[in-house]
């Protein structure tokens, strides 16, 4: 390593873009990198994704972020990753057998009704600290394997891999087949407590041990990497988070009486717990992250359509998104809409539940149903704040980011709304900066705060 001072590298894989940040010890950002990503919809309820698309785009933004610098100077790395999304590759050849089944994949709907009819019901929620939902990336690894290996002798052989977006990552960076504890914890296959895959639910789920990934902390120990120009080979990952988690972390966002909140498609409310209790109220039990022995845990509440309520508005009035804000009347009138485009996420869990405008009247014009959209994001979140403050005890201070963040309308609307301080994070990048920011501390390069303002 170069004796300048050193920086971190860290890449963020979500769910449309891939993005690369350089960040200097004092937190700053010194050179960044985009790329999209596509997500292919080959039947209704169906969303997925190249894995070698995916990777390919890490490649890309890690070189043009690069571009320039003294890559000397790159000490470690950091990943935040898109959660839940799956999909089984070949582990002598480390080809692909299956596209990224996404985390708004809803194929396995059906299957999941049944099991919530069923007599593990009760316990794949207590377990695995998760509701019954498509989301999660268990129903899609069986339904893989169905396709795949549908007598799982290949899978009991050691001859697949299972993985999320992170474990494929890792498998690609340097050779190992391993899932960050955090990540797990979104599989509904991990006892959420005890960090561990658990027999009950891998038996209920019908997927063999040894085609899962081993589960490690957030700060690993992770392979070094190994054909990432203009990377020398080696250079150390020292963290990997969920996205969410990543943005959270960026926040500091674990003193009590906190909550955060990311606006982005959909919206991830989330806040840290001192202990693994059981959760009611709508909300998930997850793992943050583990940094140290122990783990951090967290109450998460993801709702379906926040953004991309925004994105389908806009687009029915032919107007970008951007404007929309500016569009919405100071009041909406009556009008009320109900984004439930595909079910209700937290705390509902309403897989039934129909989208729906009402109130409307020979009045009614643009800029009320505009407001309509702006207000039904407040409430869902507030909603799910509301649910972590029966959680939690008493929630003063809601931190944003995301997109949807930088609308001053909508931010005053959350703050008129929840009544609590909204702040709103002034950096881009979160989820990346999170991730950095681990990685500098594992490494021992500090990497500074995210203000908030
Ligand atoms: O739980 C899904 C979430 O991790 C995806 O995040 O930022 O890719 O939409 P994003």
């Amino acid at each position: 390593m170069s004796t300048a001072e050193p920086l971190v590298l860290a890449v963020d894989q979500g769910t449309s873009a891939t993005k690369a940040i350089l960040v200097d010890r004092h937190g700053d950002i010194v050179a960044r990198a985009s790329a999209p990503v596509a997500l292919a919809t080959p039947a209704p309820g169906w969303v997925e994704q190249s894995a070698e698309e995916i990777w390919d785009s890490c490649r890309r933004v890690v070189a043009a972020c690069l571009d320039g610098q003294d890559v000397a100077r790159v000490a470690t790395i950091g990943l935040s990753t898109q959660r839940e999304s799956l999909l089984l590759w070949d582990r002598a050849t480390g080809a692909p057998l299956s596209p990224l089944l996404g985390w708004l994949d809803r194929r396995t709907a059906g299957d999941h009704a049944l099991l919530r009819a069923g007599p593990d019901a009760e316990l794949i929620r207590e377990v695995s600290g998760l509701p019954l939902d498509p989301m999660f990336s268990a129903p899609k690894a069986a339904w893989l394997l169905d396709r795949h290996d549908p007598d799982r002798r290949r899978s009991r052989a050691g001859e697949l891999c299972l993985g999320t977006v992170d474990s494929w990552l890792l498998f690609k960076l340097g050779g190992a087949h391993l899932i960050e504890v955090g990540n797990a914890a979104r599989t509904q296959l991990l006892d959420v407590r005890r960090c561990v895959w658990d027999e009950r639910l891998t038996r209920i789920f019908d997927v063999p041990h040894e085609v899962l990934p081993q589960v490690v902390p957030s700060q690993g120990p992770f392979p070094g990497t190994r054909g990432l120009a203009p990377l020398p080979d080696g250079v150390p990952v020292t963290a990997v988070l969920g996205d969410s988690h990543a943005a959270l972390f960026a926040h500091a966002g674990w003193q009590r009486g906190t909550v955060k909140a990311t606006y982005g498609t959909g919206s991830s409310v989330m806040a840290v717990i001192p202990t693994a209790t059981r959760v009611s109220s709508g909300l998930c039990l997850t793992v943050a992250w583990q940094t140290g022995g122990c783990p951090t845990w967290a109450v998460e509440g993801n709702i379906r359509s926040t953004g991309a309520t925004v994105n389908w508005l806009a687009g029915l009035l032919g107007r970008p998104p951007s404007e929309l804000a500016e569009l919405a009347a100071d009041s909406s009138e009556g009008v009320t809409m109900v984004p439930a485009f595909g079910g209700l996420g937290a705390p509902w869990w309403d897989e039934n539940a129909v989208g729906l405008i009402s109130g409307i009247t020979l009045g009614t014009e643009a800029g009320h149903i505009a407001r309509a959209a702006l207000e039904s994001i407040a409430f869902q979140v507030e909603d799910v704040v509301a649910a972590v403050e029966r959680e939690t005890g008493p929630v003063a201070r809601l931190l944003a980011d995301g997109g949807a963040s930088s609308n001053p309308v909508l931010m005053q609307l959350q703050a008129d709304t929840s009544g609590r301080a909204v702040e709103r994070a002034l950096a881009r990048d979160l989820s990346a900066l999170g991730a950095a920011h681990l990685a500098g501390l594992t490494r021992g390069c500090g990497t500074g705060p995210t203000w908030t303002g």
